[in-house]
């Protein structure tokens, strides 16, 4: 299962410097990592392989080919390289993220499901890579954590290829991020109804709060506007850049779900409901896809998309 990645967007705290934003990032997903793919439902099976390479084709707007050395940078728990080593888009595998706790689920992923990747800890910002040794420098859901992007993006085009490929997928946008309060505010509102309707009690993190959404609230610093990551990209000399957008209704039905979901004891919420959640998810994405993501601009979207080539 995969649903839409959900974030709340704030403008940087200007009491925060970059260092202590990148070290608020490698705490918060050190222990996110424990328990990342049951909360996203994420799949490295036939589900995730098709979501994944989709996504790839809708970044690119064509077929996408076959990558000899790629890099992923936030590569998480894996969810972009293994099912692209999985799916043969990808021959070689790099994948670099700024928590190793992160990295360690990532390769107790790899050799579980048997491909084989090599990790390396590092900040987008600073890459500890030979210029022009990859053939795909790739992202998803990782540009809105980083503080200095021109510095990131100079780090990309470095290490690529001439003629390689950049590809970020699962980038807020600003836009979409504000329409997204909206189901936000109402699933709040009838949260209580729905828990007396499903049969279960309040979720005490719901009560108390804790460490990780204090630290949630620091971590995600930026949402694009499409033009923005177009000119970030520009700015690092890469050409052909093109950005796209994915994800509307299905990203409202996700966000109001979540939040429903997040202000209950997770035990108990039943079966039935996750499924319908899941189900109405993949529905709604497929509607998105067909029918709003060919006719609507990109900057309307929940999820943003950036490719682009080193000439
Ligand atoms: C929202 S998670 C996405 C993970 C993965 N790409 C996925 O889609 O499942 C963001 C990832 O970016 C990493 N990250 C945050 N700041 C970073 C930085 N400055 N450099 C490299 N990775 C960073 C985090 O540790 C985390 O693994």
């Amino acid at each position: 299962m995969d649903t839409a990645r959900e974030y709340m967007v704030r403008p940087m705290p200007p009491a925060l410097s970059a260092a202590q934003i990148r070290d608020a990032n490698t705490r918060y997903h050190d222990v996110a990592a424990q328990h990342y793919d049951s909360k996203w439902g994420i799949d490295f099976g036939e589900l995730g392989q098709s979501q994944v390479t989709a996504k790839v084709r809708k970044a690119l707007g064509r077929e996408p080919g076959h990558f000899a050395r790629s890099l992923e940078i936030g590569s998480g728990t894996g969810y972009f390289s293994l099912n692209l080593l999985r799916a043969g888009l990808i021959g070689s595998a790099t994948c670099s993220d700024i928590s190793p706790g992160m990295l360690e689920t990532l390769r107790a992923n790899a050799a579980r499901i048997d491909v084989e990747v090599h990790t390396e800890p590092a900040d987008a910002e600073r890459l500890p890579f030979a210029d022009e040794s990859f053939d795909l420098v790739l992202g998803h859901a990782v540009l809105h954590h980083i503080p200095d992007l021109p510095r990131a993006f100079a780090e990309f085009a470095r290490v690529l290829a001439p003629g390689g490929t950049l590809l970020f997928a699962g980038e807020p946008s600003r836009y979409g991020d504000r329409l997204a309060r909206v189901p936000k505010r109402i699933a709040t509102t009838v949260a209580p109804l729905w828990r007396r309707a499903i049969g279960a009690e309040r979720a005490r993190s719901a009560e108390h709060g804790d460490d990780a959404a204090a630290l949630e609230s620091v971590v995600d610093i930026h949402a694009f506007a499409p033009a923005e990551l177009a000119r970030n990209a520009r700015a690092a000399g890469l050409r052909d850049v093109r950005v796209t957008g994915e994800e509307l209704l299905a990203n409202w039905f996700g966000w109001a779900n979540r939040t429903l979901e997040a202000t209950a004891d997770p035990e108990q919420v039943p079966w039935a409901w996750r499924l319908y959640a899941y189900r109405g998810y993949l529905a709604l994405q497929a509607l998105d896809s067909k029918l709003l993501e060919p006719r609507m601009p990109a900057a309307i979207f929940y999820n943003l998309m950036l490719a682009a080539r080193k000439p």
